[in-house]
């Protein structure tokens, strides 16, 4: 198992916050935007639950990575291929490779070009990479704010800030474990905005399109970005 930037805790509550339906609606705009191109295979960086590969493998051979052990569990049981490793350790080669739902947000500017360049290197030529991040909008009035959900036996508090170019999220998380008594889980994650000029300098790709989104809100609140080998 590989170190990760506390994503475990996030695996868990995720299925908490109900994002389910609108990452639905992302999933079928990346199979839209795929469905043109000539692909067999396909590797989905940082799978999460695995809910997209679901889709990826009714039409192509799809496997996913990600970082946290946590999540790669919870999307094998759901008999996909996902294992946990950095990109940097893959070794085969793809059509085309995915990173949906701001996953290039949990890069730092510093990691950005290292993450890119490997993308290009996993890619086979003329293959494609399809990724998308927050915007500032998304940054600053979507996601910045706080939130708690109690179900009774699980309560849940996130509280998410946005200063100079970084979201931090603390989540907290307590779970019945019999009477008065509750088990508190806590962890914080850091996410970076990247602008649109930074990610399309750091790549070796060639950038092909870009397509705004409005996922959770009438404005922008991720950019996508199509890129060719
Ligand atoms: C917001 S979730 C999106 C998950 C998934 N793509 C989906 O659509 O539900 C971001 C995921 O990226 C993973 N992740 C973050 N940085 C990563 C990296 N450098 N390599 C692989 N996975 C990463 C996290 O563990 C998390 O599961």
């Amino acid at each position: 198992m590989i170190e990760t930037q506390n994503l475990d805790l996030y695996a868990k509550i995720e299925p908490l916050i109900g994002f389910d339906e609108a990452y639905e609606a992302l999933y079928q705009i990346y199979l839209d935007l795929l469905s043109p191109y000539d692909i067999k295979t396909i590797l989905d960086v940082g799978c999460g639950n695995g809910n997209f590969l679901l889709h990826l493998q009714k039409q192509y051979e799809a496997e996913g990575i990600d970082l946290s052990p946590r999540m790669v569990e919870i999307a094998t049981k759901k008999g996909v291929k996902a294992t946990n490793r950095q990109l940097s350790s893959v070794k085969e080669n793809f059509d085309a490779i995915v990173a949906i739902g701001d996953v290039l947000n949990y890069l730092r500017h510093d990691e950005l070009k290292d993450f890119l360049v490997e993308i290009e290197r996993v890619l086979n030529g003329g293959g494609l990479f399809i990724c998308d991040v927050n915007t500032l909008h998304g940054f600053e009035e979507v996601t910045a704010g706080s939130m708690s959900v109690d179900f009774g036996d699980q309560f849940l508090s996130i509280d998410s800030e946005y200063l100079d170019g970084i979201l931090t999220t603390e989540m907290t998380l307590f779970e019945s474990i019999g009477g008065e008594c509750y088990k508190k889980e806590q962890d914080m994650i850091l996410q970076f905005y990247h602008d649109n000029t930074l990610i399309t300098k750091e790549t070796p790709l060639a950038l092909l399109a870009t397509k705004d989104i409005t996922l959770f809100s009438d404005d922008v609140d991720k950019q996508l970005f199509i890129f060719q080998k």
